[in-house]
């Protein structure tokens, strides 16, 4: 089965009680769950990981470098900081999708530009839950050779 790593970023660990208007009420443990049901039906092994450091986020993409096919990414707040973080993704070379619970878009404006996009295969932000959800079809799809 191909491995896709899903890697959340920091302080969403404490989804479900964090700011629920802005990114909802599920909590990590149930996006997990989802994600791991729906990566048995794309054929894909899904496992999670969640890190609050910039460095530990890095050193879980490199750990996973050689073992996983591809990354779903919520980088958190490192999405509009870490130029590291972007160059961990470019370094390892294998297709990562970012993606966001809240349209990152439609908030401050310093929230609307991404370091790491231009390094991903694509971003999907705005749509929650779906947000991964989609973001795992589109790594399947990616992995399949279909788009
Ligand atoms: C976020 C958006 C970021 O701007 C914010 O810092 C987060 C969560 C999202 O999923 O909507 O921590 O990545």
């Amino acid at each position: 089965m191909l491995k896709v790593l899903v890697l959340h970023g920091p302080n969403l660990n404490l989804l479900g009680e964090r700011e629920p208007d802005v990114y909802g009420s599920q909590t990590l443990a149930e996006i997990n769950q989802d994600l791991i049901e729906l990566g048995d039906e794309l054929s894909l092994e899904v496992t999670c990981c969640q890190a609050n450091g910039e460095g530990e986020l890095i050193d879980i993409i490199h750990e996973f470098r050689n073992s996983a096919e591809g990354i779903i990414l919520n980088p958190g707040a490192y999405t509009h900081t870490s130029i590291a973080l972007r160059d961990a993704i470019a370094a390892v070379g294998i297709p990562v999708v970012e993606v966001h619970l809240s349209n990152i878009y439609a908030r401050e404006a310093f929230r609307s530009q991404s370091i790491v996009a231009p390094v991903c295969a694509g971003s999907i932000s705005g749509f929650g839950y779906y947000s991964y959800a989609w973001g795992l079809h589109a790594i399947a799809q990616i992995l399949n050779d279909e788009l």
